[in-house]
């Protein structure tokens, strides 16, 4: 892309780095077949999301229409185009944490959180999100924070649990 573009995409300094540590990724990888995906989930580690501006970014570097990579985007889960939350609880609604209370940890998330499944709380803390097992089956229910597992959830000790961060 050239300096023009970047300049009007880029909101400061630390933005432009991100932008050029994005141009190097699709170096890297546009002339792999189906490479899409790959630089879309790089684009998303280096910026955290992925605005428009940043799709754009992507679709005019790898000489693809808009439209091609927001389907993409738009279409898996994993990709986010809001900005994340500084921590990510995961609650795990696997079977045997499902049968066990999953449900409830997720209602009661909602409420202290004041946000639904897949969004961000308002001070960009925590993001709230769905997991498949996290191999704490035995110990049902449970989640994690970021890397940090609980076990045996009891939805009336999240208020405390989420005091720690
Ligand atoms: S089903 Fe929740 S940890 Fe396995």
């Amino acid at each position: 892309m050239n300096e023009v573009i970047l300049k009007v995409l880029c909101e400061d300094e630390a933005e432009e780095q991100k932008f050029d540590q994005i141009a190097n990724v699709i170096d890297l990888y546009k002339k792999e077949r189906g490479s899409l995906i790959q630089i879309l989930h790089l684009a998303q580690e280096i910026f955290g999301y992925l605005p428009m501006k940043v799709q754009k970014f992507i679709a005019h570097n790898m000489g693809l229409p808009l439209s091609e990579v927001s389907g993409v985007v738009t279409f898996y889960s994993f990709f986010s185009t809001q900005p994340r939350g500084k921590h990510t609880i995961r609650v795990c609604m696997g079977t045997a944490c499902y049968v066990r209370g999953g449900k409830k940890l997720v209602e009661r998330l909602q409420e202290l959180l004041e946000t639904d499944l897949g969004g961000t709380t308002e001070d960009g803390k925590f993001s709230f999100e769905i997991a498949r097992c996290i191999g704490a089956c035995g110990l049902a229910p449970a989640m994690m924070i970021d890397g940090e597992v609980y076990k045996q959830v009891n939805p009336n000790k999240l208020e405390s649990i989420l005091a720690e961060y």
